[in-house]
């Protein structure tokens, strides 16, 4: 996509036939993203935009501060974040640093038994079930229920990819059956720990109470299964293209050996060079407005291409080479403005551990194929599968 993201950054709005205005250069995104005219409520989405009304979202749940404007944004986000902390406070995050590097450590353990003659999806083994992993210890999703929630995670995340025909009825109904499930397996555990609470974020929602009220028991659900969704498929993205990014550039794989402090500037490196979420399709004009010489009229779907932005030579230097250790590396990778992403300190140190300890343990790691299968997804960017082969495990 990034020579198309060239072309289009000659002129920073361009109208896709009468479809969206697309929006490709840094500056301009990064404004419009902190402008309140622009809503990102789904109920003021046209219903013929593309990717629209939310997809990716349950009709039968009360919208996600995701899909909701101020005042009521910040009410959900804020009380999805006070009582207790996870996983936007520092000190949180650090608290579970321990706990993810043993989930890591166990997964890498087991990579060596799943490598036949033919080397292993690295996607399948490792970046998959990582995420929803951690999603469901940082919730208090006991144990021997996690593996129905990688189940539904992966019925959901298989469906934001396109599909046609009857294979879409058909899958629509498997994606409608597991966010049923899911929400009514949240809903039952919800109720447990309201009775018994325990040190995890379920508990905390339903017991806190504070000034701007509490979360109903339907809002609880649906910030549950946000996280679930928002913090799954794009955490399984950001590990995948880092592998595949170090895996292209074994001189900066040694350097990451050498010096696992580097995993930081060159976990922000990837989040502006390949960003798992490319663009943010479901944004609409609450009037008329400027941007950049164009007038884009009240109620136009933008979407606002997140990439572009990050490969814009006006705001990064050398844009398309990779520097691991890149300064002053603001990009737009997981957003800015009210909605940045409320698990960013979360995702970050994932894809650190991650990427620090695949490359540390395994022996002379190598492609399998390359490039790998994409995806058919124009927001989620990744490979599908990433085979590599090893020598063995330290
Ligand atoms: C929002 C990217 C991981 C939870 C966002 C947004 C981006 C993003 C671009 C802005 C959406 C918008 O403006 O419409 C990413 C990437 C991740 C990641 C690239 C991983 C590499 C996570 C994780 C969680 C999470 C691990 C939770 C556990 C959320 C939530 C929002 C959000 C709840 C909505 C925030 C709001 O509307 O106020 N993320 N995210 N994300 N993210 Fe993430």
């Amino acid at each position: 996509p990034y020579p198309l993201y060239a072309e289009l950054r000659k002129t920073p709005v361009v109208q896709d036939e009468e479809g969206p205005y697309l929006v490709s250069t840094y500056w301009e995104i990064k404004e419009l993203l902190h402008d309140p005219r622009i809503s990102s409520d789904a109920r003021n989405l046209s219903p013929d935009a593309p990717m629209g009304p939310a997809q990716d979202e349950d009709p039968n749940l009360p919208p996600t501060f995701l899909r909701l404007d101020p005042p009521e944004h910040d009410r959900l986000r804020g009380l999805a974040n006070r009582p207790f902390g996870p996983p936007h406070s520092p000190r949180r995050v650090h608290d579970m640093r321990s706990e993810l590097a043993e989930i890591v450590s166990g997964l890498i353990d087991g990579l060596g038994d799943r490598q036949g003659g033919d080397g292993i999806d690295l996607v399948d083994t490792f970046a998959y079930p990582f995420p929803v992993t951690v999603i469901c210890r940082l919730l208090g999703v006991p144990r021997e229920d996690e593996a129905h929630f990688h189940e539904w995670a992966d019925t959901i995340a298989a469906s934001l990819d396109p599909v046609s025909g009857e294979d879409r009825e058909a899958r629509m109904e498997t994606t409608r059956k597991a966010r049923a499930d899911l929400a009514v397996y949240l809903a039952g555990l919800i109720e447990e720990r309201r009775k018994a609470p325990r040190d995890d974020m379920l508990s905390a929602m339903a017991a806190g109470h504070g000034p701007d009220g509490q979360l109903s028991p339907v809002e609880m659900i649906s910030t549950a299964a946000l996280l679930l969704i928002a913090g799954h498929e794009t955490t399984v993205n950001l590990i995948t293209n880092g592998m595949l990014t170090l895996l292209r550039n074994p001189e900066v794989l040694q350097r990451l050996r050498d010096d696992p402090g580097l995993a930081v500037p060159l976990v922000e490196e990837l989040l502006r060079y390949e960003p798992p979420v490319q663009l943010l399709p479901q944004r609409t004009t609450l009037t008329d407005i400027e941007v950049g010489g164009t007038i884009i009229p009240k109620g136009a779907s933008l979407w606002l291409l997140l990439a572009s932005g990050n490969r814009d030579p006006q705001r990064f230097p050398d844009p398309d080479r990779f520097i691991p250790n890149r300064t002053d590396n603001q990009h737009l990778g997981l957003g800015s403005g009210i909605h940045s992403c409320f698990g960013a300190p979360l995702a970050r140190l994932e894809a650190q551990l991650a990427l620090t300890e695949l490359v540390r343990r395994l022996d002379n790691p190598r492609l399998l194929e390359d490039p790998p299968e994409y995806r058919q997804n124009a927001v989620l960017r990744g490979p599908r599968h990433l085979n590599i082969a090893f020598d063995g495990i330290k």
